[in-house]
């Protein structure tokens, strides 16, 4: 991170260690102005007081035209016509929007509804494991478990073909993170292209699985419109699998890289719901982009924000807030980690937590049962870091399961 007298820059060797930064800003900015790899100018929060505040905070908001505007004026309209195409969600929605879309799936998420998957989650956990015990002894632990769990639960939860999942899963791998704009806007392009015609194929025969449910709350469109089931279905898909793939990614890293905590974990399987907390607490998947918009002068963390400015809200900075977490950089299975504040906090806070959680148990249970001897399969400073500012995520993560 490089500093001039107002604003911070982040680059590419913020997304190797962000913590080092994020410990900085917490002691020196916690209120910062910072220019995003976008280019544009946006408030960063850094602790945990500011950033629980500002996630419940009436006066900042998610939907702003002048945010659609600025990203229109720098990267053109293609990127605009994709971004609108499945835009209209409840993460991007303020009340009342925000409530009617959240009410529409959110029997789906409750805690009960999500206990009942808890049989085939074990199963799909079960093929990939037996998968890997009668292949090679190193694999890439994405590819071969933390990637296809997730995305499997949530092509099965909604209904989406199986075999389309190579296509939407490289779509929104280019999506979430920073790289050339043309191939950015061509795979938002391609993914919007690809849920309008799943959404419109749906309308002949629904189904009763969750993507049939929101196409016929479609049909009557006081409850949503077309447009808004498309953005329901990129949401739920984007987000149902390219968090928890980090949440098993990173979490598996941070064992594999702590012995004792690997060691306490196999004695006692018990504590494995509360190392889950901890792992979204001490290197959580989504980092920073916690985006809201102000519409009114603001005062968070003492500082004064004016209206119409991108305010970020750091969960990664937040969650390891000394004032929060005594020793907030070490990690620790048996910590009371659960007030974290990686699945956010407020109206928004993440939908899917429940089954994030359980997908979370489930992988690391069945990953140390049945591989003993898991190691690390390559220096921890030679992996590199998915260079995204929303998703905190390796690009690979080498091991050996004998
Ligand atoms: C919202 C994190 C898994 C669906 C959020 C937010 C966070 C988050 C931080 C709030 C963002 C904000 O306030 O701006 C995570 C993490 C996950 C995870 C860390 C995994 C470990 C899932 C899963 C689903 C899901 C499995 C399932 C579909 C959603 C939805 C929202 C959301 C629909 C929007 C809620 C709203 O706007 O009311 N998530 N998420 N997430 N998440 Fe998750």
């Amino acid at each position: 991170m490089t500093s001039s007298d107002q604003y911070l820059r982040l680059g590419p060797e913020f997304y190797a260690d962000p913590h080092a930064d994020y410990a900085w800003l917490r002691e020196e900015r916690p209120v910062a102005r910072v220019i995003t790899p976008l280019g544009n100018p946006v408030w960063l929060i850094t602790r945990y007081d500011d950033a629980r505040g500002a996630l419940t905070d009436p006066t900042l908001h998610k939907d702003s035209e002048e945010f659609r505007q600025l990203m229109e004026a720098r990267y053109g309209p293609g990127r605009r016509t994709f971004e609108d195409a499945i835009n209209a969600h409840m993460l991007s929605a303020d009340p009342p929007s925000h409530t009617r879309l959240r009410k529409l799936v959110g029997k789906a998420f409750t805690g009960r509804a999500i206990a009942a998957l808890r049989p085939r989650i074990e199963q799909i956990a079960a093929e990939l494991l037996d998968a890997m015990e009668a292949g090679p002894d190193r694999v890439d632990l994405l590819d071969a478990y933390a990637v296809p769990l997730p995305i499997t639960v949530i092509c099965e939860l909604l209904g989406v073909p199986k075999d389309d999942r190579d296509d939407f899963r490289s779509w929104s791998n280019t999506i979430l993170q920073f790289g050339d704009e043309e191939t950015h806007t061509a795979a938002g392009a391609a993914m919007a292209r690809y849920l309008t015609d799943l959404v419109d194929a749906r309308r002949e025969h629904a189904g009763d699985d969750m993507l049939g449910a929101i196409v016929q709350a479609s049909e009557d469109t006081d409850q949503l419109s077309r447009h808004e089931a498309i953005s329901m279905a990129f949401l739920l898909l984007v987000a149902g699998h390219e968090t928890t793939v980090n949440l098993i990614g990173t979490g598996t890293f941070a064992l594999l890289r702590h012995p004792e905590q690997l060691a306490a974990l196999r004695a006692d399987p018990a504590l494995v719901p509360g190392a889950v907390e901890e792992f979204l607490r001490w290197d959580g998947p989504v980092h920073l982009a916690t985006v809201r918009f102000t519409t009114e002068p603001t005062v968070i963390g003492g500082v004064d924000i004016p209206p119409d400015e991108v305010v970020l809200v750091s969960l990664s900075a937040a969650n390891r807030d000394p004032h929060r977490y005594p020793d907030a950089d070490t990690l620790d299975v048996r910590r009371q980690a659960s007030s974290h504040l990686a699945f956010g906090h407020g109206i928004h806070h993440c939908l899917g937590a429940a089954l994030a959680r359980l997908e979370g148990e489930v992988a690391f249970t069945r990953l140390l049962e049945r591989f003993p001897a898991l190691a690390l399969d390559a220096e921890p400073d030679e992996l590199t870091w998915r260079p995204s500012t929303l998703i905190r995520g390796l690009d690979r993560l080498p091991v050996r399961l004998r």
